[in-house]
């Protein structure tokens, strides 16, 4: 059969935490025609230790994109009509890999490792001037969360690394860089770089120059030739050098969180969008200003759509685990298979007596007289009563998780606020499509504000009283004081 012409489409890599996804749209409309997801396995080597194979990454994402064009030949769709591809990915996350070989030097340090715990209290003695140094500089705390210290330890305490930077052989990367790298040649002429939301998160990058900061790097003692070089979010990195999209150009690049901001056409100076993967990321356009937080907030880049285009930025609160808390419930104590079936306990639950909470790596439940049903629901609500912690307007929102209606009528009876939901929930893959397609030298989607009215919104308004949303609210806040003991 002769096969559909579409008009341009673009694809875009989704790397996350727990999967990698390959998605294909169709520029003109945005809508989304295939994707193919692949779980990826994460590696618990000690306590506190959160990993993962690089190449096991990068083979997910050939997978995806091989079984997404497999799945459009199907459709009758033509893969010649992708035009460009965008990435975008968990951020922070550390890899380090030899420029000759292409071989990662040790495993990815994931964003949730808590390793350089003791790195991060040994650097606070020494912050030079005052406490603000790296905050006024990178708009992030210095913690064990972001990629310079992360860097530092495998610097200090893996011989391979050590070796390769001193025989000239190392870069470092996040995700997005490791990943370009590759696809676009690895060892054999590939483009070590990384885009400007990426770079404002590994406490090295100056948010304020766009350019990676000399006096960060030697308080990290970093050495700079290793770094990736900075780009804006959406211009031509370089081409796919193997597989089904060959010759395809990469142009777009941006951290996750950033991705489904400019995915939910947050534009406009205040708006806000929250992702629910396997954490939870509110993150609001604050415009062309860098504004600060007294609330424990992060100052972060938001997006810079082109080499000549202005930078945005925004602040961002977020939960840890999310998603995750699906994926344990799942993977560790059986409770459920998918997290549809949280749904169907609820119709068993009668009373709801326990209140856990999930933090960090652990967990909590408070009461006694639990069942499965009970700790199901209880994780869900959990991941609801945290975003009202970070948000205090409507209520913008994507990720997987947000494809269950129990956990977003949730969210709009705990923030008593409604919540609004593109169709579509795939915003962070289509924030990256959106750059990669906008990218000068591509130019096949427009962001102009006419063009991006086609997404159809679904709503979730608060079903219960303001009463009755401040009473649970205040009861879970209570029992997480209690089982962490700051309340007797
Ligand atoms: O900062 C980490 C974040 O980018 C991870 O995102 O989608 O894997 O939860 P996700």
């Amino acid at each position: 059969a002769k096969k559909a012409v579409l008009g341009p489409l673009v694809g875009a890599v989704d790397q996350g935490t727990s999967s990698t996804r390959f998605l294909v749209f169709n520029s003109k409309t945005a809508e989304l025609l295939s994707h193919h997801q692949v779980e990826i396995k994460q590696e618990f080597p000690r306590e506190g230790w959160v990993e993962q194979d690089p190449k096991e990454i990068l083979q997910s994402v050939y997978e995806c994109i091989e079984k997404t064009c497999e799945k459009l030949g199907q459709l009758n769709i033509d893969i010649s009509n992708i035009k460009a591809i965008g990435v975008s990915n968990q951020r922070e996350t550390t890899v380090v890999w030899d420029k000759l070989t292409g071989e990662p030097l040790y495993n990815a340090v994931v964003w949730l490792d808590l390793r350089t715990q003791s790195t991060v209290e040994n650097l606070s003695k020494r912050i030079p001037g005052n406490n603000n140094f790296v905050k006024s500089k990178t708009g992030l705390p210095l913690s064990t969360y972001f990629s310079a210290v992360k860097l530092r330890w495998l610097l200090d305490n893996v011989r391979k690394v050590q070796r390769a930077v001193e025989e000239d052989r190392a870069l470092f990367g996040t995700i997005d860089s490791w990943l370009i790298w590759s696809l676009t040649g690895g060892a054999n002429g590939g483009v070590h770089c990384t885009d400007v939301t990426n770079a404002s998160r590994t406490m090295l990058f100056n948010i304020h120059s766009l350019e990676w900061d000399k006096e960060l790097c030697e308080f990290f003692e970093i050495p700079m030739k290793i770094l990736p070089n900075v780009r804006s979010s959406s211009e031509i990195y370089g081409l796919m050098k193997a597989g089904a999209l060959e010759g395809v150009p990469i142009s777009g690049c941006l951290g996750d969180q950033s991705a489904a901001l400019v995915g939910q056409m947050c534009f406009q100076d205040g708006q806000a969008k929250n992702t629910y993967g396997t954490g939870c990321f509110l993150l609001c356009n604050t415009g062309r200003k860098c504004v600060f937080s007294e609330h424990g907030l992060l100052t972060t880049v938001a997006y810079k759509l082109g080499r000549d285009k202005p930078v945005y930025y925004a602040l961002e609160g977020s939960v840890a685990i999310a998603g995750a808390v699906i994926r344990w419930l799942r993977d560790n104590l059986g409770i459920i298979k998918t997290s549809e079936e949280i749904g169907e306990y609820l119709k068993y639950l009668n009373e709801m007596s326990p209140v856990p909470f999930f933090l960090g790596l652990g967990y909590t439940v408070v009461g006694g007289f639990t069942n499965k049903c009970h700790i199901a629901f209880a994780a869900l609500e959990a991941v609801c009563f945290q975003t009202r912690e970070v948000i205090k307007a409507f209520f913008l929102v994507d990720g997987g998780m947000t494809n269950n209606k129990i956990l977003m009528q949730l969210q709009a009876d705990i923030l008593y606020i409604p919540v609004v939901k593109p169709s579509m929930p795939e915003t962070t893959a289509l924030g990256a499509a959106m750059a990669a397609g906008a990218a000068e030298g591509v130019g096949v989607w427009s962001l102009e504000p006419e063009d991006l009215s086609a997404v159809t919104m679904e709503r979730f308004e608060p079903q219960i009283n303001a009463e009755e949303s401040e009473i649970r609210y205040s009861t879970w806040k209570k029992a997480v004081m209690k089982s962490v003991g700051w309340v007797t």
